[in-house]
């Protein structure tokens, strides 16, 4: 048996809740297509969708969103801890840690079926903005800010980093964005969640094993890999050189390419579009400029497309959140899709344990210590 690096064309799960089509560029939450839904849905009604696999009725969705709502409060003790020892970690560190804390505290913590998943998954997707807020105001010696339940999870959301309600606009970006990015098949950190739930861990670890999988630069990290190649390249007039110069040195440039799309990422095509409607200052606009002349000469040169990351990176960044919190707030996003594969994981189990091809040494004689 041979092995696949990167485990590249293997089928690791069947699944009902995202199908995505490579070739042809285009992404579907159970049988819905991404556009549609980030045009004409909150993000509350596609983690609904993800979860219980239909679009709620208005009243479904009423019930749904006071739900997430009234769990938005931290308890005393994460609010504690955020104060002291989590203010100090990166903020992907202390999301980490904080999901450990909510799920030692959960009332449901032992029970694995799909009711309690959805209700943890309610209690934390509700959190998690409020921690990313709380952490993002410490770090700069404010205080962490209540929720506003007029607010919806988005526009919430942005209150509770900013501390003042957010443009209509800017709200709609963000829930688009995080609509864009809910869910996204085996990618690397929903197939850790997978991982760690086929070993009938709870839903708290799970999302844990998935969070871990964030600071690395191939995936969650890429964000921030790609606003540091924006401000180093500074000017679209730079570009040209520093793409060539980049491709001659056989090295990558942050946001492009993909294992599963083999031409356009659908979610970067809109999400260019949220950061067009977003640019309202000079700076701004000259970012994105900066970042179409890169796209434009890396298209130029080789058969890559921008990816998720390579407009997400400058729409957060528009939002306000530095560059170390672009994971924790796409965190918030996955965590939908992280959810959805976690119960059906739970609900069809089977161990996850692949096999591994052995390259080492064979049947060596042993040597005793005081010999070697
Ligand atoms: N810049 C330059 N060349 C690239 C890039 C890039 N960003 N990505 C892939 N290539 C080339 C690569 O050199 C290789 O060329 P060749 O066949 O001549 O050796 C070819 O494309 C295939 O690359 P690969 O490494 O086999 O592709 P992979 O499926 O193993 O890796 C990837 C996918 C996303 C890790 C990779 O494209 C990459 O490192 N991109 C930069 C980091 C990034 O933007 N990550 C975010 C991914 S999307 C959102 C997410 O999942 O978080």
């Amino acid at each position: 048996m041979f092995a696949r690096e990167g485990l590249e064309g293997v089928v690791a799960a069947r699944t009902s809740i995202c199908l995505i089509k490579g070739a042809e560029g285009a992404l579907e939450y159970r049988g819905y297509s991404i556009h549609d839904l980030a045009n004409h849905c909150g993000f509350e009604e596609v983690a609904y969708l993800l979860w219980y696999g239909a679009l709620p009725s208005a009243d479904e969705l009423g019930d749904f969103s006071r739900l997430m709502r009234a769990n938005r409060i931290l308890p005393g003790r994460l609010s504690r801890a955020l104060a002291s020892i989590l203010r100090e970690l990166t903020p992907i560190d202390a999301l980490c840690a904080a999901v450990s804390i909510m799920g030692a505290d959960d009332p449901d913590a032992a029970d694995n079926s799909p009711a309690a998943n959805v209700r943890k998954a309610i209690r934390l997707t509700a959190k998690m903005p409020a921690i990313v807020g709380a952490h993002h105001r410490l770090a700069r010696g404010l205080n962490p800010l209540a929720p506003d339940s007029r607010l919806n999870h988005a526009a919430n959301f942005l209150y509770m980093v900013k501390g003042k309600r957010p443009r209509e606009l800017e709200a709609r970006a963000l829930e688009a964005a995080m609509i864009l990015e809910a869910e996204h098949g085996l990618n690397p950190s929903t197939f850790a969640a997978r991982v760690a739930a086929g070993t009938l861990a709870d839903l708290h670890s799970a999302v844990v094993a998935a969070l871990a999988t964030l600071k690395g630069p191939l995936h969650g990290g890429a964000a921030a890999e790609v606003i540091a190649m924006l401000h180093a390249v500074g000017d679209r007039s730079n570009a040209a050189g520093f793409v060539r110069k980049a491709l001659a040195a056989h090295a990558r440039v942050a946001g492009f390419g993909h294992r599963i799309y083999k031409g356009d990422d659908p979610r970067a095509i809109d999400l260019e579009r949220w950061c067009r409607r977003l640019a309202g200052n000079r700076e701004a606009r000259r970012m994105l400029d900066c970042a179409g002349a890169i796209e434009r000469e890396v298209r130029k040169r080789v058969a890559i497309s921008p990816n998720v990351d390579f407009y997400a990176a400058p729409l957060w960044s528009m939002l306000g959140f530095r560059p170390a919190e672009f994971a924790p707030v796409f965190a918030c996003a996955r965590i939908a899709g992280w959810v959805a594969h976690v119960t059906e994981q739970h609900l069809d189990n089977r161990l996850i344990r692949p096999e591994e091809e052995y390259i080492g040494p064979l049947s060596r004689p042993f040597v005793p210590i005081e010999q070697r």
